[in-house]
């Protein structure tokens, strides 16, 4: 049970709309097991709204941070004092840590939970072949991600193919040891297959790669949470596949989100 006093440290999470945020619930659930004494709930905040609503948080002295989610994790950087590294790769922020002074530092958290979340399922990335369907915001920061923690060669598809060639170029300059590269979505020959688009939220989606395509040994990576079991995880574990579901990455993002606001 939470016990939110006037010592609990105060987060929020900001996005239009909430109704669909998890993220709040398994934050407070990290807090509550980790014995932290902290408290955040979403904040249905409209983007006409954003710049005043962060000025506010400025000024409030008992809040460590907030999450920011869709539609704000772009237009937020303009708003913030500095942004990590990632942050600025990505060119995305979902994490802000407000220091005492009132100042803020934002980064992206969305590629350190996506490979928190292979680490636990006892992924091994180094040296690997990743195909990775999507270029999207997620896409942008898994990319990275994946390179940074050494994986040898890194295909992007993606339905608009330029954002996958923009993407691949970026990542590749950034590092130049990964084989980064624009290609199709085909999953043959890739020790592992990451799908970061929306396809399998809705029950009539396309899938997102050629799962005829998947052999057994590949693992297969999802970022949707909801369903948990999308078409594409289901058809790589009827595969016999090795799965890692979406949840896996926003239950790693926890820590990383608690380390950047301070807590
Ligand atoms: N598990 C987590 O912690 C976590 C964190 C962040 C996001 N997510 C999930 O990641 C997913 C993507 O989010 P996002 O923020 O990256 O969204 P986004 O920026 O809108 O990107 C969407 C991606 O999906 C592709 N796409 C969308 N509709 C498509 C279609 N009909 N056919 C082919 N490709 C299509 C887009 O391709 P184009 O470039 O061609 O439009 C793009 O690559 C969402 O399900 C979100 O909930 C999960």
């Amino acid at each position: 049970m939470q016990r939110i006093t006037g010592k609990s440290r105060i987060l929020f999470i900001l996005g239009d709309p909430v109704a669909h945020i998890v993220g709040s619930a398994l934050l407070n659930e990290h807090f509550v097991a980790r014995g932290i004494d902290a408290a955040v709930s979403p904040l249905h905040v409209a983007p006409d709204d954003l710049a005043t609503t962060i000025a506010t948080l400025r000024r409030l002295q008992n809040v460590a941070g907030f999450g920011v989610t869709i539609p704000h994790k772009i237009r937020v950087i303009e708003l913030l004092d500095e942004v990590g590294a990632r942050g600025r790769q990505v060119g995305a922020v979902n994490f802000v840590r407000r220091r005492a002074d009132g100042t803020l530092f934002g980064d992206n958290v969305d590629g350190l939970g996506f490979i928190g979340g292979l680490a636990k399922a006892g992924v091994e990335l180094r040296g690997k072949r990743v195909l990775q369907v999507g270029a999207g915001g997620a896409g942008r920061a898994i990319a990275f991600a994946l390179a940074e923690a050494g994986v040898a060669h890194l295909q992007i598809a993606n339905r608009s193919h330029a954002r996958a060639v923009d993407l691949a170029a970026a990542v590749a300059a950034a590092y130049p040891g990964c084989r980064t590269e624009a290609g199709p979505a085909d999953p043959a020959g890739f020790d592992i297959a990451v799908n970061t688009t929306s396809l399998g939220m809705k029950p009539d989606d396309a899938d997102p790669l050629d799962l005829a395509r998947l052999a057994p040994s590949c693992v297969a990576a999802e970022v949707i949470m909801t369903p948990e079991m999308t078409p594409f995880l289901a058809a790589a574990s009827a595969r016999s596949c090795r799965i890692v579901r979406g949840k896996e990455m926003l239950l790693a993002q926890m820590q990383a989100a608690s380390d950047l606001v301070g807590l």
